[in-house]
C-alpha cells in the first residue's frame, strides 16, 4: 500500500514504530513509511524495521562535532526520502533550526503527558506528585520550544490509587500506540495545517486537540 510517505525516528524500543508497522500490514493505514532513522546504532526498533523490510540510517550525534552539524546531516538525509510527514516516536534529541525550518508542519512528535503538562521527562512521576486524577499522551507538530508545538491529538487515561510511574507508563503505552495509529490514519486522511499557533482541520480552526476515542478514532 502506498499513499503518505513517512519518516520515523527513533532512538529506542520503537514499540510505536510497531504499532504503525502492524496499522499498515492490516490495511489499516494508507502510508508508506520510506525509512526509519535512529540515531542510536544498537536501537532495538531498527531490528523492527528490518524485519518490516523498511530502510534504516543510523546518524550518530555523538559522531558530529557539534549540535548544529549533526542537525545538518539530520536534515539532508530526512529530505533525500521526500517524506509527506516525519513522526518523532520515541527520539530523544531536541530538533534544531536546521530540521525544523524544511519539514514544520509535517513533522510530530509523540510525547508521554497531557501537553501543556509536564513537557520534558519524568512526566508519569510528575503528574502522580501533582495529585491528578488522569494522565495521557499528546501528539503535536514540532517547533522550537521542546514538546511547545500546537497539539493535535490527545489520549487520556485515569490515574488510580494504586497506580506509581512504573504502572502509569505500563498502562498508558498500549494507548500511546493507538493514539499514533489514529492520529496518523487522520493526517493521511484529512488537510490538517498549523497555523498561526492554532490547528485547522480541513480548514476548521479547532479550539482543542482531537480526542482518542473508544472505537480507536479521533473526535
Ligand atoms: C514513548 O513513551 C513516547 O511517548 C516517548 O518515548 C517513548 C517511546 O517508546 N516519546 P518506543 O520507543 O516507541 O517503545
Amino acid at each position: 500500500m502506498s499513499g503518505l510517505r513517512v519518516t520515523v525516528l527513533i532512538s529506542g524500543n520503537g514499540s510505536n514504530l510497531q504499532a504503525l508497522i502492524d496499522a499498515r500490514t492490516k490495511g489499516r493505514l494508507p502510508i508508506q513509511i520510506v525509512r526509519v532513522i535512529s540515531n542510536q546504532e544498537d536501537a532495538f526498533g531498527l531490528q523492527r524495521a528490518e524485519e518490516a523490510g523498511i530502510p534504516t540510517r543510523v546518524i550518530d550525534h555523538t559522531r558530529y562535532a557539534s549540535r548544529s552539524e549533526f542537525d545538518t546531516v539530520l536534515a539532508s538525509k530526512i529530505l533525500e526520502d521526500r517524506p509527506d510527514l516525519v513522526v518523532l516516536a520515541g527520539f530523544m534529541r531536541i530538533i534544531g533550526s536546521e530540521v525544523l525550518e524544511p519539514l514544520q508542519g509535517c513533522m510530530i512528535n509523540l510525547h508521554p503527558s497531557l501537553l501543556p503538562l509536564y513537557r520534558g521527562t519524568n512526566t508519569y512521576q510528575r503528574a502522580l506528585d501533582a495529585g491528578d486524577s488522569e494522565h495521557g499522551a499528546s501528539i503535536h507538530f514540532v517547533s522550537e520550544v521542546l514538546d511547545g508545538g500546537p497539539v493535535v491529538a490527545q489520549a487520556r487515561i485515569p490515574i488510580l490509587d494504586s497506580d506509581d510511574a512504573e504502572t502509569l507508563a505500563a498502562r498508558l503505552g498500549p494507548v500511546e500506540h493507538r493514539l499514533l495509529v489514529a492520529t496518523v490514519e487522520f493526517l493521511a486522511s484529512h488537510d490538517v495545517a498549523w497555523r498561526d499557533d492554532t490547528i485547522q482541520v480541513d480548514g476548521i480552526p479547532q479550539t482543542k486537540p482531537l480526542q482518542l476515542q473508544t472505537d480507536g478514532s479521533l473526535g
